[in-house]
Order: structure tokens, then sequence, then C-alpha cells
């Protein structure tokens, strides 16, 4: 099965777990993508919330009611793809560049649900580089700073500024992105925490002890990983 194959798979897996009355956070990317087209097509009276202008784009092009963050006490159930699942549903997200808002709706959610094919389940997280959002305004000074978390954490690693056609990617927030390729992230709680700690990075990447299934697509199927 191709992996295109399974991400439809799981997303169609994600969308048969939403109800009827339910705010709905949708998740960016090719494999939240397929949830949000399974998830119109099922015609249920439903909310969305948008985690990116993109998946907001494809929402609406597919007549789903959506709605603002800030006008929904909580979200029932949010479905998003991720770059890296690992132990205990560690996650690095933000590869669509897409993590800040994509955070803050998991952290509104009252369950959060990460659909992926296969190949995204690691041991380690670290081999896909991760993505730490930054403001514009003295960019990078604050990459310098990251640098020095990086090193508290013992990754003498450099982070490189996301460009695409040879200009920074924006994100949607208008923020900038940094991609650090750690190899193995062997204390993802304290890399977390050391980011945080740098003035000028909005969030990072790492979404720990947010995911509270995992829907992963497979040969066999669609597998489901509790933490
Ligand atoms: C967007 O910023 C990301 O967090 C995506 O959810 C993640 O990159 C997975 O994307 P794909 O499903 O396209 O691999």
């Amino acid at each position: 099965m191709s992996a295109e194959d399974q991400k439809r798979q799981v997303g169609e897996a994600a969308a048969a777990l939403v109800e009827a009355g339910m705010v709905v956070g949708l998740g960016t990317g090719s494999t939240a993508a397929w949830f949000v087209r399974a998830l119109a097509e099922r015609g249920l009276d439903i909310s969305g919330v948008a985690t990116s202008l993109a998946t907001a784009d494809l929402a609406r092009s597919l007549g789903m009611r959506l709605v603002e963050l800030d006008d929904v006490s909580a979200i029932d159930l949010t479905v998003d793809g991720a770059d890296e699942i690992g132990p205990g549903l560690s996650l690095i997200k933000g590869g669509g560049a897409a993590l800040l808002r994509e955070k803050l709706v998991w952290e509104a959610s009252r369950r959060s649900v990460a659909i992926a094919d296969g190949s995204k389940v690691v041991a380690t997280l670290g081999a896909f580089p991760l993505p730490i959002e930054v403001v514009a305004f003295g960019h990078k000074t604050t990459s310098l700073r990251i640098c020095d978390a990086l090193a508290e954490c013992d990754l003498g690693v450099a982070p490189r500024l996301r460009t695409r056609d040879g200009a920074p990617v924006r994100t949607d927030g208008g923020n900038l992105i940094y991609d650090v390729a750690c190899g193995r992230i062997e204390d993802p709680a304290a890399l977390a925490a050391a980011l945080k700690s740098v003035t000028g990075v909005v969030d990072h990447g790492l979404f720990l002890d947010l995911a509270d299934l995992a829907l992963v697509a497979g040969p066999g199927g669609v597998t489901k990983l509790e933490p």
C-alpha cells in the first residue's frame, strides 16, 4: 500500500471518531487533509477549528462550517498529522510550519489524535529536523541563543533558517522557522524547556503529553497506539 493510501486510511479512521455536534480541531498537512476530506464526506453537523490558513481554505472549499478558537469554550476532538511519533506518543510536528496554531488547538482540546503512515513511528525522536518558530525581529540573534539551549542539552547542532525559493518561509502568524537536525533527542522534555526559555522563540515542534491516541497505518491496516 502506498504512503498516500495509508494516509487516506488513517484519515478515514479518524473521521469515524467524530460525532455530530462536536467542535473539531482540523490539523494541517497531507495526512490531516485526508481527515478533513473524509470528515466532510460524512456530512455531520460539526464546527471546525482550523490549525492553518491552508486547512481553513480546504475546509471551506468542502462546505464545512468553521469557527475561531476564541469563539469556543473547548474543542471536543482534534485530529492532526505528525512528522515523528516517538515513545509515549511524544511527537515532532511543524514540518508544514503550522506548529504554533496546531499546538494552541491541541492544548484547547479534550482529546487529540495523531494520524500518520507507519514511516513516522520512531524509537527515538530527532531524525526529523525539529522546527522552531521564532519572531522575525532579531532572529539571527535568537538563533544563537537557540544554539546555547541546544548545547545545554548536549546537542551540538546549528539551527537552519527554513527557506523556500530563496526566501525565508513565513508562518501564518508572520514568524520564521528554524529547523534543527538533532539526530537523536534523548530528553525531549529538557529540550522543550530549554527552547521555551529563549526569548524570541515562540514555540517548537515537540508535542509532549498532548496526544491521547495515534492511528498509524501499515500494511495490515490501522493500528491504535496509546501513550
Ligand atoms: C504541519 O505543520 C505539521 O505539523 C504536519 O501535521 C506534519 O508535518 C505532518 O504532515 P504530513 O501529514 O504532510 O506528513
